[in-house]
């Protein structure tokens, strides 16, 4: 999914077999800066530091596999967001990219908002005291339970989704005797540059109301978005604040809000031309790339806000239309980049013209990302330098099946041996919060570094919490 896919010479082995991976690295020991979050260091005697401590001592201390998140690189992501959108606008973190109560608080502490998809996330933020004002609740079905809880919590907004939850949401509202605040979904019909699985704009899909599908105009007109704009300023118990759009993820360049905006703007007016409302916000979603690869370059908060800015603005006045609020919802951007998975080697077996492949004491069940999506990640060798030839490498799992692989193609020195640590960077987001238990495997720990001290912050779970839940 990264952009990186070049073929390499020959170089290690006589022929290098088929892969997405580009010639050795010049120095094996060398971490790449953004892929690696900000305090990770190679010491002059070769370890890894993360916030000035030792992997190998992180190691001992809190076993492996364990994803190591340093929080002054995530407080520093999440300040660089809230300044470069302003007093003007909303940055909502995306809690599904990863979500405990430590992350709340640091999000509540610098100044962020939250987006939550679940009773799961919604009861975690609320427990570790986000006002409920500042959440907004996702979801394309959500059960009559979240949104019961959503609105006599008083969540900021509930992000509707379908006809079907217009109308669930307005009689829980009625019920309650409240009065909602909402936005509608909208898919714009745009098609993200990224995997299928992670675009969501397509028409072809199942998240939001299509702008398409009605009357002579293609960007707004008289498709179920409209509709259900009619629909809710029927409904006294619901608030119509906004319009939301969200086009996928892993995304690099701005091209595709840039559509979206127009679209929704174009939306926006015909709301006004055809109620005499002019709507106050507009959510462009999140979905910003990171470098997961040396090949990835992704842009920084100020630039991607600039350009937001701009094309909002600059559709609202062609449209003669009041500026509405901004708000945008990263979650990968901000998290993605902070932590590594930290594991240890366990077997190192040898293809003869093949690759070596190099097993972990993790897998598929503490990153999905590679067997799901094709993502790619680079790995290095952590727990010392080495001046080893660079040998072409498959990182994988220990799990029971072939696909179980954590980075696909990776030169690690050939002199690497079990009781080796790697690590493999920028797994901050969608990996912990996708982890499973596959083959009962026990999830990872989540361990923050900071101010030279290390703290567990979400435990590794035990033997016994696997056989708490089963009860037969
Ligand atoms: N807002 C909405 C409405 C979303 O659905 C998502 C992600 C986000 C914001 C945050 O997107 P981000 O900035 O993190 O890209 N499991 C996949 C990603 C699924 C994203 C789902 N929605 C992955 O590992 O790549």
């Amino acid at each position: 999914m990264s952009r990186s896919a070049h073929p390499a010479g020959p170089r290690h082995a006589d022929v290098l077999p088929e892969g997405h991976y580009s010639a050795p690295p010049a120095d094996l020991n060398h971490l790449e800066p953004g892929v690696w979050s900000r305090t990770v260091a190679r010491t002059p005697e070769g370890a890894v530091t993360v916030g000035g401590l030792d992997v190998r001592e992180l190691a001992e201390e809190f076993g492996t596999p364990a994803y190591l998140l340093d929080e002054a690189d995530f407080r520093a992501r999440c300040r660089a967001w809230r300044d470069a959108f302003g007093a003007d606008a909303d940055v909502f973190y995306a809690g599904k990219a990863f979500l405990c109560r430590a992350v709340v608080r640091w999000l509540n502490e610098e100044g962020l908002n939250l987006d939550v998809c679940s009773l799961g996330e919604l009861t975690t933020a609320l427990a570790a005291g986000m006002p409920a004002e500042r959440i907004a609740m996702h979801g394309n079905n959500k059960s009559t339970e979240e949104i019961r809880r959503a609105v006599e919590e008083g969540v900021g907004r509930i992000v509707l989704d379908s006809f079907q939850e217009i109308a669930r949401v307005a009689h829980i509202a009625r019920e309650l005797g409240k009065r909602q605040r909402v936005q509608i979904r909208v898919t714009v019909g745009v098609e993200a540059h990224t995997h299928e699985f992670i675009a969501t704009a397509h028409e072809d899909q199942k998240f939001g109301l299509a702008l398409a599908g009605g009357g002579s105009r293609p960007d707004a007109a008289g498709g179920p978005a409209a509709e259900a704009v009619r629909r809710v300023l029927q409904l006294d118990s619901l608030e119509l604040v906004g319009i939301h759009s969200h086009i996928g993820s892993q995304i690099f360049d701005t091209s595709g809000f840039e559509v979206a905006a127009h679209r929704v703007v174009g939306l926006l007016r015909q709301v006004r031309d055809e109620h005499g409302v002019e709507l106050p916000e507009i959510d462009l979603g999140g979905g910003l790339g990171i470098a997961y690869t040396a090949d990835d370059d992704p842009r920084e908060p100020h630039e991607i806000a600039k350009a937001l800015r701009d094309i909002v603005t600059r559709e609202c006045e062609s449209a003669g239309l009041t500026v509405p609020r901004l708000s945008v919802e990263p979650g990968r951007a901000i998290v993605g980049p902070t932590a590594f998975t930290l594991y240890e080697v366990g077997t190192v077996k040898p293809l003869e013209g093949l690759r070596t492949y190099v097993s972990v004491d993790g897998g598929m069940s503490d990153n999905i990302r590679t067997a799901l999506y094709d993502a790619e990640y680079t790995v290095a060798l952590v727990s010392r330098a080495s001046t080893a030839e660079p040998m072409l490498t498959r990182v994988v799992g220990k799990h029971c099946e072939s696909g179980d692989i954590v980075v696909r193609d990776a030169f690690l020195p050939a002199d690497v041996a079990p009781g080796d640590l790697l690590a493999v960077p920028a797994t901050g987001a969608y990996c912990r919060s996708m982890a499973s238990n596959y083959n009962h495997a026990l999830r990872p720990p989540v361990v923050t570094v900071g101010d030279g001290a290390a703290r567990v912050i979400l435990r590794r779970e035990t033997e016994d919490d696997l056989l708490r839940l089963d009860v037969g």
